[in-house]
Order: structure tokens, then C-alpha cells, then sequence
């Protein structure tokens, strides 16, 4: 495994498992796949209802808490400081730990302010190691980390070869902040990535799957990528990608395939606004 340093110096593995969609009855199972198989990052979320298969995994694995990164986020119902605060709470509570590796604000709607302090609160009590925010596009990633203390350390972003999220790095670097991508493989539409020709091309030069290459070409970026499958099968494959290098050609090669650089989603569009806000706030 390939480790990227935040801007605190915390020692983050550059691929991760991640457990969106995954049902809270079938995520021990998983992540107990996933660590046997590797994987030391997991990526849950409070509002994934799964944070107890998290915890319950990695406690019954002989894996020493310290060998492990868990990453979790304060969703839009807990927004606001002591909604956060009590929220952080039941996350370690629920992940069975005393303290978060990396602790996000999933969205950015509703007292992310408020999240914030709780969060930078928590930070310098120990209960968690490190700060982000997810789903920040550029504007609002910058007015946002203008303005509070503790610079996010993480904006994690639908980052993948058709959205490739060129025009937002500019700014994370001015704040220090490492990307991390949700959907490295497409999602669920998975399809026109670990299908892709393009990819599949490239890989087949160094024995590798296209959704291989789509996961190197973001490590190698310096992008944390954490993929999902159920399939142990494919856990292994998609973590199997540190033993080649992408050379320039095949980077410049995959750089055209960027579609809808920012991401498919709108985060600015009023009606999706409205109905997170409605449903969750
Ligand atoms: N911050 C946010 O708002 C946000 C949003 C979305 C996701 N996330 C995080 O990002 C993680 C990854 O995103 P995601 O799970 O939505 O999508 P993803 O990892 O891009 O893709 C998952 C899909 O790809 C399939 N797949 C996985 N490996 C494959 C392989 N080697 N060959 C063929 N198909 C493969 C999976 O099917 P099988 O399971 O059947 O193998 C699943 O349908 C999530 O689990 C979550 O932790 C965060």
C-alpha cells in the first residue's frame, strides 16, 4: 500500500474500501472481505446506516486499531455544532472506537459552520485525527475554507477518468487539501469506465483490468480512491494496482477521455438543493 501525507502530517493509504449502498447486514461481511484481503481504509458515512458492520469488522479482525483508517461523515440532519458534537459521539460509539482517522462534512448545505467547530472541536480533543468536507465544489470550497481555522485536509469529490476534476486542484492546493474520489469506478453506471476500451487497451500492455488502470491513474494523480464492490474477487483485483506505472502517454491518452470535469452532479442546482434539504434538514 501507497500512503499520501496530510497537511498535518497524518499518513493516509492512498486506496481505500468504500460501503455506500452497502446494506447494514451485508457490511461486516464486506469489510471483513476487504481487510483479509488488504484494504486498511474504509470509507463509511453516517448516512450509509452501516457504521456498526464497520466497527464490528474491524474489531473482530486481528488488525491492530492503529493499522487502521476509518473515515466518516456528519450528515445533513446533524448539521449545526451540537448536532455535530452528539453526532460524532454515535459515530465513534457505532465504529467502536475512541477516535476517527478522518472525519468529513458529507454535504455542503445547512450550519456546515456550526459542523465545523464541533469537528474542530473534536480534532483538538483527540477524537479525531483529521478534518474535510465532501461534495465542495470550487466557489464554495474556497469561501469555506477562507474562512474557518483548521483548513479542510480532504475534499472528497466524484472524481474518476470521465470527470476528472482538473479545474478544482488550483484551489485545493492553495488550502493544502488532498483529494479523495468517490466513484473511481463510475458508480453504479460502472460500466463505461471498467469497460472502457480506452482503458482496457492500456491495461492489457501490463496484464491489468480497466478498472485498474481507471484506480492507478488516480493514485498516481495522488488522489485517495476508494472503490466498492461486494465481490471479494474484485476487492482484490481493484486494490492489485501498485505494482505498474502509467507512463505519460497513457496519462495524456486517459486526459481525453474527461467528459464532465467537475462531476455529473450539480451541486448548485436549486431543485437537488431543495430536496436534500427537505428530506434531510
Ligand atoms: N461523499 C459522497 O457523497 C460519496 C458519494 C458516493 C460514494 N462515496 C464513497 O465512494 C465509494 C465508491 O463509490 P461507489 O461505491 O458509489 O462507486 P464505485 O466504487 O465507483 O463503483 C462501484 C460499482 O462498481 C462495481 N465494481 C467494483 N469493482 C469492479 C471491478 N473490478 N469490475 C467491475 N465492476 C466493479 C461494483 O459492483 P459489485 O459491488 O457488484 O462488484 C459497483 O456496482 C462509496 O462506496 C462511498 O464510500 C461517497
Amino acid at each position: 500500500m501507497e500512503y499520501i501525507k496530510l497537511s498535518n502530517g497524518v499518513q493516509m493509504p492512498l486506496l481505500g474500501y468504500g460501503v455506500f449502498l452497502v446494506s447494514p447486514d451485508e457490511c461486516e461481511r464486506c469489510v471483513t472481505d476487504a481487510l483479509s484481503v488488504g484494504y486498511r481504509l474504509i470509507d463509511t458515512a453516517q448516512a450509509y446506516q452501516n457504521e456498526e458492520g464497520v466497527g464490528n469488522a474491524w474489531r473482530k479482525s486481528a488488525i491492530k486499531r492503529e493499522d487502521i483508517f476509518l473515515t466518516t461523515k456528519v450528515w445533513i440532519s446533524n448539521a449545526g455544532e451540537e448536532r455535530a458534537a452528539k453526532s460524532i459521539d454515535e459515530s465513534l460509539r457505532k465504529l467502536q472506537t475512541d477516535y476517527i482517522d478522518l472525519l468529513l462534512i458529507h454535504q455542503a448545505y445547512g450550519d456546515v459552520f456550526g459542523s465545523w467547530r464541533a469537528m474542530e472541536k473534536a480534532y483538538r480533543d483527540g477524537k479525531v485525527r483529521a478534518i474535510g468536507v465532501s461534495n465542495f465544489q470550487a466557489g464554495r470550497f474556497f469561501d469555506f475554507s477562507h474562512y474557518v481555522n483548521v483548513k479542510p485536509m480532504v475534499n472528497q469529490l466524484e472524481c474518476n477518468t470521465l470527470s476528472q476534476q482538473k479545474g478544482i486542484e488550483p484551489t485545493l492546493n492553495e488550502f493544502g487539501t488532498k483529494m479523495m474520489a468517490w466513484y473511481p469506478l463510475g458508480g453504479q453506471g460502472a460500466d463505461g469506465i471498467v469497460k472502457n476500451d480506452v482503458l482496457a487497451d492500456i491495461g492489457s500492455k501490463y496484464g491489468k483490468t480497466a478498472a485498474q488502470v481507471a484506480l492507478r491513474w488516480l493514485t498516481q494523480r495522488g488522489i485517495v480512491a476508494i472503490p466498492k464492490s461486494s465481490h471479494k474477487e474484485r476487492m482484490a483485483q481493484n486494490i492489485d494496482i501498485f505494482d505498474f506505472t502509467l507512463t505519460d502517454m497513457d496519462m495524456a491518452q486517459i486526459a481525453t477521455m474527461n467528459q464532465h470535469d467537475a462531476g455529473t452532479r450539480d451541486f448548485g442546482d436549486p431543485q437537488f438543493v431543495k430536496y436534500l434539504i427537505e428530506t434531510y434538514g
